[in-house]
């Protein structure tokens, strides 16, 4: 089988692409920059980018299944004048065309969680509608809903945990209260690769999640407790999103685009609705504890880029 991960530089695409080489797939891996991403042992290298339309027709070529991981939070690096939401919506439209031009069977693709009647964040909204536009052609597709992903690198889970390490007191707004359901990255890698070998899940959306719900500030309790830190965090009525995002860029390595939409969705609580999931790849959820551990045990890189 040869699979095409997008987003092979990130967070997600980065650690599936070992896994999948592990299970004897032939990967292919899409960046917009091949010469930064180097060479990797068994992986075919292209050079590509989602709003370039003719460079996903050669990057999809001879594809069995394909794992859409861009997003557009970034800068318009391309100068195209669109909001972040016109991207995300052109990207998937242009993927999904070149995908059923050239016989891509599965497209497989991680969204967030979330509840669209609950005034979702221009964010998450752009995530739920790039679902809709890559389900609306030929190949299969299979969602994942995921609240935050613990692991290193991983750009929420970066944010709060530089913003505890380096603030002893913290003032958050509400958003310290809302709920969510955190997994563990590697978690999140075996549903990803264990729906490539499960037909089930072929055109159905699922919701995956740890087996712990908490607060934000429970979140920080647990990683400032295992951190051996003492933390206040003091909550205030009303902190704008814009403020928090240039305080965020001041404290943390995390850029203020990049916060923005971060913080943001914050607000918003993360909580799966089914766990169908669970009867179809069968899984020994990793606690929200054990997964901060290991995510501390990992290298940690120095910049968070979207
Ligand atoms: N991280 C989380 O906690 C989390 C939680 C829930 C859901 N998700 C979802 O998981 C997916 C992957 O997230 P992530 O955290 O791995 O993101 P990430 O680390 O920021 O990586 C995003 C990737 O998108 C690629 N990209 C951006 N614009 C592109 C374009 N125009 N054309 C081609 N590639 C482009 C970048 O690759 P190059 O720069 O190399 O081109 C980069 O590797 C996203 O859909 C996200 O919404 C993430």
């Amino acid at each position: 089988m040869r699979v095409l991960v997008t987003g092979a530089t990130g967070f997600i695409g980065s650690r599936l692409i070992p896994e999948l080489l592990a299970k004897g797939v032939a990967v292919r891996a899409l960046t917009r920059n091949a010469a930064r991403y180097g060479t990797a042992a068994g992986v075919e290298v292209m050079q590509g980018d989602v709003l370039d339309r003719a460079s996903l027709s050669t990057a999809l070529k001879k594809v069995d299944a394909a794992y859409y991981f861009v997003h557009s939070m970034s800068k318009d690096t391309r100068g195209t004048g669109l909001s972040f939401e016109e991207r995300d919506r052109l990207g998937a439209q242009n993927f999904v065309d070149a995908a059923g031009e050239q016989g891509v069977k599965r497209i497989v693709y991680l969204g967030g969680l979330g509840d669209e009647n609950d005034a979702l964040s221009k964010h998450l909204l752009s995530r739920m509608e790039v679902g809709r536009v890559l389900a609306s052609g030929q190949p299969a597709l299979t969602t994942l809903h995921a609240a935050l992903i613990i692991g290193a690198g991983g750009s929420s889970f970066e944010m709060l945990r530089y913003l505890t390490d380096r603030l002893p007191v913290m003032i958050a707004p509400k958003w310290l209260e809302t709920r969510s359901q955190p997994i563990a990255v590697r978690d999140c890698l075996a549903y990803l690769a264990g729906c490539l070998f499960e037909d089930r899940t072929s055109g159905h959306t699922f919701d995956i999640g740890g087996p712990d719900i908490v607060t934000y500030r429970q979140l920080i309790g647990i990683y400032a407790q295992l951190r051996g830190l003492k933390r206040f965090i003091i909550g205030v009525p009303v902190l704008t999103p814009r403020l928090s995002s240039y305080w965020i860029n001041l404290v943390t390595p995390v850029s203020a685009e990049l916060a923005r939409p971060l913080v943001d969705g914050l607000k918003n609580e993360m909580i799966c609705h089914e766990q169908e999931i669970l009867a179809l790849l069968p899984l020994a959820r990793t606690p929200i504890r054990e997964a901060i551990r290991l995510a501390m045990k990992e290298p940690r890189p120095k910049t968070i880029r979207a």
